[in-house]
């Protein structure tokens, strides 16, 4: 069974008790907010069969939610939670209160620029700012010598590496494959908020995203890709509201240059889609290297 534990200082006890029992044991680590999925349970597997530690945190952080998102109605369960956790062969979870991670004013933040510009970071104003600070709070609390992340959230995966970099963090940021529905439908804990319609709507975003490598593949550029994805979206659902379809450098995050065929490009190229169903937003992306 794991442990559970609550206070960065018991934590703390027990990676270093950890540390001295397996000098060269590994530490793996997959932070989390919770309401634990298949998603969530494939880093902790993966984590669980390379390390000989994992650590698991469950955290709803307040600092990384806009004034108008959804924090005080973010799913939880923390009982489920930790039979998933459990099952898929966390160590330890970590479960901080608020006030245990933010006890005092905080005056320092760790911002990510220029790769926190465009797709979430446009649409969600300090949303990397709070997901960079609480991700480095919870590598100086762990320490970890990895940490798994999933690339459904592929920009937070290249602001969490850049920072990482940045300020030579020893630890090794981990990207895990998307887990998804078996009709295409990427798994999240806010899936819990789409009604039927919407649920089942939602699949455009998967299916769009797939068609992208065929119409590539015909000699569209970004811009065309753009607005072959939208159409698509808006085509096939009346109630999808794009928030935003774009295709950058990825992990660089940059605009590619206009009017090139996506084809001749010989590096990795992120097609990401943000859409709103009601109240609930949605992300999806792909990954890929044209040429
Ligand atoms: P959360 O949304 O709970 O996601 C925790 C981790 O699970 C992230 O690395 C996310 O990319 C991954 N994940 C979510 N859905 C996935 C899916 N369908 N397939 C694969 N991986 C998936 O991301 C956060 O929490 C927070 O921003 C956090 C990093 C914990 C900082 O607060």
């Amino acid at each position: 069974e794991p442990q559970i534990i609550r206070t960065i200082g018991e934590l703390r006890a027990a990676v270093s008790t950890y540390r001295k029992s397996d000098l060269t044991g590994k530490i793996g680590f997959v932070p989390t907010m919770g309401y634990l999925h298949e998603g969530h349970a494939s880093l902790i597997r993966r984590s669980a069969a390379e390390n000989g530690l994992t650590v698991l945190s469950i955290f709803v952080n307040p600092i990384q939610f806009g004034p108008n998102e959804d924090l005080d109605k973010y799913p939880r369960d923390e009982a489920r939670d930790l039979k998933v956790a459990a099952a898929s062969g966390a160590s330890i979870i970590f479960l901080p209160t608020v006030a245990e991670m933010y006890p005092t004013k905080r005056v320092t933040t760790v911002s990510v620029n220029e790769v926190s510009d465009f797709l979430c970071g446009a649409s969600r104003p300090g949303h990397f700012d709070g997901v960079a600070t609480v991700v480095a709070k919870l590598f100086n609390i762990v320490q970890p010598d990895r940490a798994y992340f999933g690339m459904k959230d592929a920009q937070q995966v290249a602001v969490i590496t850049r920072m990482v970099q940045d300020l030579n963090m020893p630890v090794e940021v981990v990207p895990c494959p998307i887990v998804r529905e078996a009709d295409g439908l990427a798994l999240s804990s806010r899936n819990v908020y789409l009604d039927t319609k919407s649920r089942s709507e939602a699949t455009i975003l998967s299916k769009a995203l797939a068609k992208s490598e065929s119409w590539i593949s015909e000699g569209t550029t970004a811009a065309d890709l753009i607005s072959r994805i939208s159409s698509a979206i808006k085509g096939q659902s009346a109630i999808a509201d794009i928030d935003y379809v774009d295709v950058l450098a990825y992990p660089g995050l940059t605009h590619l240059e206009q009017g090139k065929p996506l084809a001749s490009i010989d590096a990795d190229v992120l097609i990401a889609v943000a859409v709103r169903f009601g109240q609930t937003r949605l992300i999806d992306n792909k990954l890929l290297n044209p040429a």
